[in-house]
Order: structure tokens, then C-alpha cells, then sequence
């Protein structure tokens, strides 16, 4: 679904993601549950981040005859993944994509400021010409994925696109004002950000949540 209110943004209203989410949600379940939930609905998001992927036609043979097929056309996709909550959507999006090729950015947020410092950055030597998904559960300032972003484009990919579970309508302001031409992909857009840079009513510390440091 495509709402004019959050321009470039899709939510993936599919009803077993929007159930996967809420379940989630809830602050009782366990950490093996959220990694497994978190990894079903990346699986699914990526369904819908890939809807665009250019095709090409080869001869093959089938048992009875020969036909023209498609395929896909180009070089593998780069998925890469925001730490570390970042890890979390990986699993799933491989097992929709096995042959996609995987970078890792590291980002903390300074508590203060709530700006996006970098401390790790190791991707495919060239993404040139490759579609590229960025990868981050939770679009909350939108500071993280919006300089994850502005570091890839310097490598010129062919095309970018930003996943996320949840998002805020103040990440997603953020994210498009800098970004307005890298679409994004989200199962859901909660109500607001609160005053510590958390998603609200959302799932609290993806992280935490999903390695159990909490
Ligand atoms: N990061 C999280 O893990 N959760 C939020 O709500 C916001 C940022």
C-alpha cells in the first residue's frame, strides 16, 4: 500500500506480516520468537522490495520442448545491513535471495545528540550498476539509515532501497527530505518517535531484542 501522506513509502499490509508484527510487538515474547518472527516478515518484505527487478528471457528446455524463460537480468543484489538490529532482517531476505551478495555498516547513535556516528563500513568491492538493499528494523530518527544511505551512494549503485519493519512519520520526514529518491519498505508506520529517539507504541530495543542484551 502506498499512502500520499509518506511519499516513496510502501507498508506492507499483507495480513500474516501485519499479524507477525504484532506478535512482535508484545513485550513477553521470547528472544528465540522475535528472531524467528523478525526473520518470516523480512522474508516478506523482501517479496515486495524485489516486486521491480528487471527480468531478461533465455531458451531453455523443458521435458516436452524448448520455450523462452525469464530470468533475472544483471548482477546479484547487495543487501546490507545497518548493525546491529540490521543482522536480524539478513536471514530472512537470503533465504528469498540466496545469491545476494552482503555488506555491513556500523552506526551508533551519540545518546546525546541522537546523530548517526560511523564505526564500521565493509561492502562488495564494486555496487556499481547493482541494486542495493539497506537494511535497518527500525526507522526511528531516520539518522542512521539516512547516512548509511549517503555513504553507499558514493559507490554509485544502480538502485537503492530502504527496508525497515517499523517506521515514524519523523524517520520517514527525515529519510525523504535527504533521500527523497531512495523509496522504502516498511510493514508498518507507528504513531511517533518519543523524547529518547523510540518508536511509539512500537516493539522497543530491536536489538536487544533480538540478540537478548536486555
Ligand atoms: N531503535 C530501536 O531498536 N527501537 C526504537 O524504537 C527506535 C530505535
Amino acid at each position: 500500500m502506498t499512502t500520499p501522506q509518506f511519499p516513496n513509502t510502501t507498508i506492507v499490509d499483507h495480513p500474516l506480516v501485519q499479524h507477525k508484527l504484532t506478535l512482535m510487538r508484545q513485550k513477553d515474547t521470547s528472544t528465540a520468537s522475535f528472531r524467528a518472527l523478525l526473520s518470516e516478515i523480512a522474508m516478506l518484505l523482501a517479496y515486495e522490495a524485489t516486486r521491480d527487478m528487471k527480468l531478461a528471457t533465455e531458451e531453455i528446455e523443458t521435458p516436452l520442448t524448448k520455450m523462452q524463460a525469464p530470468v533475472l537480468e544483471g548482477k546479484k543484489v547487495v543487501l546490507i545491513a545497518i548493525l546491529r538490529a540490521g543482522l536480524g532482517i539478513l536471514d530472512g531476505m537470503l533465504q528469498l535471495i540466496p545469491s545476494a551478495r552482503v555488506g555491513h555498516i556500523g552506526l551508533y547513535r551519540d545518546p546525546r545528540t541522537l546523530a548517526a556516528v560511523e564505526y564500521f563500513y565493509k561492502v562488495p568491492g564494486s555496487l556499481a550498476d547493482r541494486d542495493v538493499i539497506v537494511c535497518d528494523p527500525m526507522l526511528a530518527t531516520g539518522n542512521s539509515a539516512v547516512a548509511a544511505v549517503e555513504r553507499i551512494k558514493q559507490s554509485k549503485p544502480g538502485s537503492l532501497k530502504l527496508v525497515c519493519l517499523l517506521a515514524c512519520p519523523e524517520g520517514l520526514k527525515n529519510f525523504h527530505e535527504a533521500h527523497p529518491d531512495v523509496p522504502v519498505v516498511t510493514a508498518a508506520v507507528d504513531e511517533r518517535l518519543n523524547d529518547h529517539g523510540y518508536i511509539v507504541p512500537g516493539l522497543g530495543d530491536a536489538g536487544d531484542r533480538l540478540f537478548g542484551t536486555k
